[in-house]
């Protein structure tokens, strides 16, 4: 039998910032989508995917450093990692820990598929979802998606 490697850091610690861990096995890049974090902004960031994990089969860990997520962005990512866990760093210590919670209505964060929905005109108006049993329901056209979120996050 093999014996079990040390546990260690996959990535080296970061001093202050936020670790989203056990995030759905990936879902990393979507979950820095929903957080709007692009190759063009700024923060320093380590990602590590498919992770083997005590608790889940595969992981996905992003750690953010020098940004404190709040509760208001950090719970749209619970649409597709809703085992995800925020912790907040500061001087190398896990100072708080908290789930997500999906929120129930999302206003700018996913395009409506209906292409003459209101939402999509040269309105001013950004979309909203109603978060429903069986997915997300446009707030304007009544366009439902069940599937494949991540693909209509704007
Ligand atoms: N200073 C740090 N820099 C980078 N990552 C860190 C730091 N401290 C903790 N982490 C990471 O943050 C996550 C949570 O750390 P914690 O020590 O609470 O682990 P845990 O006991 O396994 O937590 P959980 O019960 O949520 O799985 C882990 O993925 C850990 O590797
Ligand atoms: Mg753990
Ligand atoms: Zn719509």
């Amino acid at each position: 039998m093999n014996e079990a490697p040390p546990r260690q850091l996959l990535v080296s610690p970061i001093k202050n910032g936020t670790v989203i861990d056990h995030i759905t096995a990936g879902e990393a890049l979507n979950v820095l989508k929903i957080l709007g974090i692009t190759g063009t902004t700024s923060e320093r960031l380590s990602i590590a995917t498919n992770v083997v994990s005590r608790d889940m089969r595969r992981k996905d860990i992003v750690k953010i450093e020098n940004r404190e997520l709040m509760t208001e962005e950090v719970d749209r990512i619970a649409l597709i990692a809703p085992r995800a866990t925020i912790n907040i760093i500061r001087e190398y210590r896990v100072v708080e820990k908290k789930g997500v919670e999906i929120p129930s209505v999302l206003i700018g964060v996913v395009r409506c598929p209906n292409p003459g929905c209101i939402s999509n005109t040269d309105e001013p108006i950004e979309s909203r979802f109603e978060v429903v049993e069986k997915g997300l329901r446009c707030y304007y056209c009544d366009n439902l998606i069940t599937r494949d979120i991540a693909r209509h996050i704007i």
